[in-house]
């Protein structure tokens, strides 16, 4: 899919859709995460536990693994997040908006950093009925990223 741009709402509705195939068994917590190219492309993913816990990963990381395949981490332009707990009728609910974790900002940021472009990111209730909009550069400030590596000693 591709030079579709799409609106916030939808990206919100992809987010949810890929929470539904999240696999959160242990917290029950159900996160997607949708990714938009700047010319449109999607790439999504869903938070993916484990039985030993520590091993799980988040849905985040899941669609930015997924959109490095599909168009390139540099192509990253907007990243629509939703999470909360699937309901008695089967829909993602919940009324709180989900930002990514501290770790996923260091993820976004790193794909920020290969274009030099700020990403948007909406963040959005299980139910999408709580929107707030922001960008990796407002939730990470001051971030660390290649540019800091600038001093290394390679051997
Ligand atoms: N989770 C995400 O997938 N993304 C976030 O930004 C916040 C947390 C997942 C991790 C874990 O599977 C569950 O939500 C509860 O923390």
């Amino acid at each position: 899919m591709a030079d579709t741009h799409h609106s916030a709402a939808e990206l919100v509705a992809l987010a949810r859709a890929a929470a539904q195939r999240a696999h959160a068994p242990y917290s029950g917590f159900s996160v997607g995460c949708a990714i938009e190219a700047e010319d449109g492309s999607i790439a999504t993913g869903s938070n993916m536990e484990n039985a030993c816990y520590r091993l799980g990963t988040c849905a985040e990381i899941a669609a930015l693994t997924s959109a490095q395949q599909a168009f390139g981490l540099d192509k990253v332009r907007r990243i629509a997040v939703a999470g909360g707990h699937i309901g008695a009728d089967g829909a993602l609910a919940g009324t709180q908006t989900v930002t990514p974790c501290g770790g996923c900002r260091q993820a976004i940021a790193e794909a920020a950093d290969l274009s030099g472009v700020d990403i948007e990111i909406i963040a959005a209730s299980g139910d999408g009925g709580t929107l707030s909009q922001t960008t990796i550069a407002a939730l990470l400030p001051a971030s660390f990223g290649a540019d800091n590596l600038a001093d290394a000693e390679r051997r």
